[in-house]
C-alpha cells in the first residue's frame, strides 16, 4: 500500500536531496570538531556551522549571525529564552494556544514565584491582541505567543503584538516552530526580542536542530556551561554570543543539513511556499466542507492559516480515526492532543483531541485528494 505523510507539523519528511548531501558530504569528508582545532577538518566544520547561521540569519533578517544561537530543536530554545530571561517575582503573559514546550516550563517557573497570566484565544485558535491586553500588568516584563497554532495552524499577528510589547516596553518572545520556513519573519519589523523555531519542521533539515534569536542588549543566563573552544583558559562561561549558549561539541552533521534546508528555502522563497500551501489548504476544505459528518477546527480561512488542519468525526475517536486513516488508506495523522492540552480547552477537543492533518513542500495536489477522500469515506461507514 502506498503511504501518504500527513504529519509534517510533528517533522517535516522528505527532505530535499541537497540536505541528504549535505549532511553525506560532512560524515564522508568532514569530521572535524569546529572552533576546537586549526587543521583543515576543524575549519571546514567551523565554516559550515558559521554558514548556516548566516543562511538563517538572512531568512529572519537579523543583523547580526552571532545572536542566533544552535541547539537541538525549539524545545531547547524555548528552555534557554525562558529559564534564562525570567527571574523570580516576574510576571508574564502567555495565551492559550501555546505548546507544551512553553506551558511546562512555564509550569515549573510558578513554583518559583513567577507569575504567568494566560490569554484566551479564539475558537479558532487564533489569539487577539486584545485578550493578551487584558492580562498584561505594570509589572510584566514578557509576552510570549506562538506563531502559529501547531493544532489549528491559526497565524497570529506577531508585528501587532510585537508593536504593543514595544511601545510598553515588555520583552516579546515567539514561538516559531511552526512557522520558520513557512511563513515571512523579519524580527526587526515583527519587534522580537527572543525567537525560538524547529530546524526540523518547515526548514526541512534533520532532528535534532534548532535554533533561537537573541536581540543584543538582553541579559539571559545560560542553561548549560562548558567547552566553547574559545577562551580556554578561563573556568567562567564567556559572555558573548553564540558561544555563551553553545557549550560542547555541536550537530555539525544537522547544522550541515539545516544550512542547505535553509538554502532551499530561500530558493524557493516563502512567498511560493505560501502559495503552495494555501493552494493545498483550499482543495482540503472545499474537498470536505461539504460534508456534514466531518468537524472542522481552526480559521478555515487561507489567509489566517498554514498548512495544518483539525478535524473530528463525531461519534469516532480521533485516535480510531487516525487509525484507520493509517491501517486502510496509507494516510499518516497526528491525533490526540498534539502536546498542547491546554489549545484544545480552548478548542473545545480536550482530552481526546483531534485528528490533524499537516502537509508540506513535497505535498501534491492528489495526496490531498486521497486524504480527504479517505476521510470522507470512514465519515460514511461510521454515520450511516
Ligand atoms: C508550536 C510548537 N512549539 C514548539 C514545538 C517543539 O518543537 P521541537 O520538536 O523542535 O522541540 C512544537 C513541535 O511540534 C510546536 O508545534
Amino acid at each position: 500500500m502506498k503511504s501518504y505523510y500527513f504529519d509534517n507539523a510533528a517533522t517535516s519528511w522528505p527532505k530535499p536531496r541537497s540536505v541528504v548531501k549535505a549532511m553525506q558530504d560532512y560524515f564522508f569528508n568532514g569530521g572535524g570538531n569546529p572552533g576546537r582545532s586549526g587543521h583543515a577538518k576543524a575549519v571546514e566544520a567551523g565554516r559550515i556551522v558559521l554558514e548556516t547561521r548566516e543562511l538563517l540569519a538572512e531568512l529572519f533578517h537579523i543583523k547580526d549571525s552571532s545572536r542566533l544561537v544552535l541547539t537541538k530543536n525549539a524545545t531547547e530554545a524555548l528552555n534557554i529564552a525562558l529559564l534564562g530571561f525570567i527571574e523570580k517575582g516576574d510576571h508574564v503573559v502567555t495565551t492559550s494556544m501555546e505548546h507544551n514546550s512553553v506551558m511546562r516550563p512555564l509550569t515549573y517557573l510558578e513554583k518559583n514565584d513567577i507569575t504567568v497570566s494566560v490569554a484566551e484565544a479564539g475558537h479558532s485558535g487564533k489569539v487577539n491582541l486584545n485578550s493578551i491586553k487584558k492580562e498584561v500588568r505594570e509589572d510584566t516584563k514578557l509576552i510570549i505567543c506562538t506563531h502559529a497554532s501547531n493544532v489549528t495552524g491559526a497565524i497570529n499577528n506577531i508585528e501587532e503584538i510585537g508593536r504593543f510589547c514595544k511601545e510598553r516596553n515588555i520583552r516579546f518572545m515567539v514561538d516559531a516552530a511552526q512557522t520558520a520556513g513557512v511563513l515571512p519573519i523579519d524580527v526587526e519589523k515583527m519587534h522580537i526580542d527572543f525567537m525560538a523555531f524547529s530546524g526540523h519542521k518547515g526548514l526541512l533539515g534533520p532532528q535534532g536542530t534548532g535554533g533561537l534569536f537573541i536581540r543584543g542588549g538582553i541579559a539571559l543566563n545560560p542553561l548549560s556551561r562548558g567547552g566553547t573552544g574559545s577562551l580556554s583558559d578561563k573556568e567562567t562561561q564567556p559572555d558573548f554570543l553564540p558561544d555563551r549558549f553553545e557549550s560542547g561539541t555541536l550537530n555539525v552533521i544537522g547544522i550541515a543539513g539545516l544550512g542547505a534546508g535553509a538554502k532551499f528555502i530561500l530558493k524557493r522563497r516563502i512567498p511560493s511556499i505560501i502559495e503552495h500551501d494555501r493552494g493545498l489548504l483550499r482543495l482540503f476544505l472545499n474537498e470536505i466542507s461539504d460534508n456534514k459528518e466531518v468537524t472542522i477546527y481552526g480559521p478555515s480561512d487561507e489567509q489566517q492559516q498554514t498548512g495544518v488542519i483539525s478535524v473530528n468525526i463525531p461519534g469516532i475517536s480521533p485516535s480510531k480515526v487516525g487509525e484507520m486513516l493509517d491501517r486502510r488508506y496509507g494516510v499518516m495523522t497526528r491525533i490526540g492532543l498534539h502536546c498542547a492540552p491546554r489549545a484544545h480547552k480552548t478548542l473545545g477537543t480536550f482530552p481526546d483531541g483531534t485528528v490533524r492533518f499537516s502537509w508540506g513542500i513535497f505535498t501534491r495536489e492528489r495526496d490531498i485528494l486521497v486524504a480527504t477522500r479517505a476521510l470522507k469515506k470512514i465519515a460514511e461507514s461510521t454515520t450511516h
